[in-house]
C-alpha cells in the first residue's frame, strides 16, 4: 500500500483522483479548507485510508507544523505527492488586485513548492522513488482572455516541475504535470454555457475535458508503469492545440 499526499482532494478533479487512488488499494492524505459530503463518504467507506487534514494554503507558514509534523512523527512514508489545489482569479491584468492575485499566487505556486521541500524530504529520508504530479492548465500554453494571471501560475509550475526531475531524478524521485483542459467543475461553473461552448469549440474534440480522464493519468504517473517518465507535461485537453 502507498501514501499520497493530494491537495484539494474535496471536490473536483481532486475528489475523482482520491477516488482512483483509494479503489486501486492505497492511502490518501486529503488536503483542503473544508471537506466535504463526498470526501466524507470516502472517509466513511475506506476508515483510515483516507486521513482528511484541513489547511488553507493562503497561509503558508504552518505547512510544516500542520500537515508535515504530523505525517513525520507517525513515521508515515509518502510515495507520491499530488499538487491539485488552485484556485482562478481571473481578471483583465488592467484592472489587477493585488490581494487576489497575491493570494492565488501563494494557493497555486508557493505553497506547492513549499509542499514538496517536505515531500522530498521525506522520500529522501525513506529512501522512496516517488512521483510527484503537478495539476497543470492549458492555459498556460495557449492564452486565454482574462487568464492571464491564473496561466501565469500555470506556467511556473511546469518550469518548477522540470527543474525538481533534473534536481532529484538522480534518487528516483520523478516530478511530472498534468495540463487539463477546461473541465465542468466548481472553478467554471460561474462562466455561461456560452462562454464553455466557446471554448469547448477550440478543442478537436468539441467538448470538455473529462475530469475521469485528467484522474487516470495522473494515476498512472503516480505508479510503477511511467517509472521512465519524469520532466514531462502531459496534455489532457480534449486537443486544445
Ligand atoms: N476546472 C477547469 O476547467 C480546470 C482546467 C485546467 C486546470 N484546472 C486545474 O485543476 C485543478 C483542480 O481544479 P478543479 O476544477 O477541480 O477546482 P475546484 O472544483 O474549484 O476544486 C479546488 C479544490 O482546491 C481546494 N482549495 C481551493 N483553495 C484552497 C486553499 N486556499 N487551501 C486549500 N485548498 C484549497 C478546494 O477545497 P476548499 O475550497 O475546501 O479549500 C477544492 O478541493 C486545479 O489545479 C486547477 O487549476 C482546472
Amino acid at each position: 500500500m502507498k501514501n499520497f499526499i493530494l491537495t484539494g482532494a474535496s471536490r473536483g478533479v481532486g475528489l475523482e483522483i482520491c477516488k482512483q487512488i483509494l479503489a486501486e488499494g492505497n492511502s490518501v492524505i486529503a488536503i483542503s479548507r473544508k471537506s466535504s459530503p463526498q470526501l466524507e463518504e470516502l472517509i466513511n467507506k475506506y476508515d483510515e485510508k483516507v486521513q482528511f487534514i484541513s489547511y488553507d494554503f493562503e497561509d503558508i507558514s504552518s505547512v510544516k507544523d500542520k500537515i508535515f509534523k504530523p505525517l513525520n512523527d507517525n513515521n508515515t512514508i509518502i510515495h507520491g505527492f499530488i499538487n491539485n489545489a488552485a484556485i482562478a482569479y481571473e481578471d483583465l491584468i488592467s484592472n489587477i488586485n493585488l490581494d487576489s492575485l497575491i493570494k492565488m499566487t501563494n494557493v497555486n505556486q508557493i505553497s506547492p513548492m513549499l509542499l514538496c521541500k517536505y515531500v522530498i524530504r521525506n522520500m529522501i529520508l525513506h529512501n522512496t522513488k516517488g512521483s510527484i504530479v503537478h495539476i497543470s492548465s492549458i492555459s498556460a500554453h495557449t492564452g486565454f482572455k482574462g487568464l492571464s494571471m491564473y496561466a501565469a501560475t500555470k506556467g511556473a509550475l511546469e518550469i518548477f516541475s522540470n527543474n525538481l526531475a533534473r534536481e532529484w531524478g538522480s534518487l528516483g524521485i520523478r516530478s511530472n504535470c498534468v495540463a487539463a483542459g477546461f473541465m465542468e467543475t466548481e472553478m467554471t461553473s460561474v462562466m455561461s454555457d456560452e462562454h464553455k461552448q466557446k471554448i469547448y469549440n477550440r478543442s478537436s474534440l468539441k467538448k470538455a475535458t473529462e475530469i475521469s480522464s485528467v484522474a487516470a493519468t495522473v494515476r498512472f504517473l503516480l505508479n510503477d508503469e511511467s517509472s521512465s517518465i519524469t520532466g514531462q507535461v502531459i496534455n489532457v485537453d480534449s486537443g486544445m492545440i
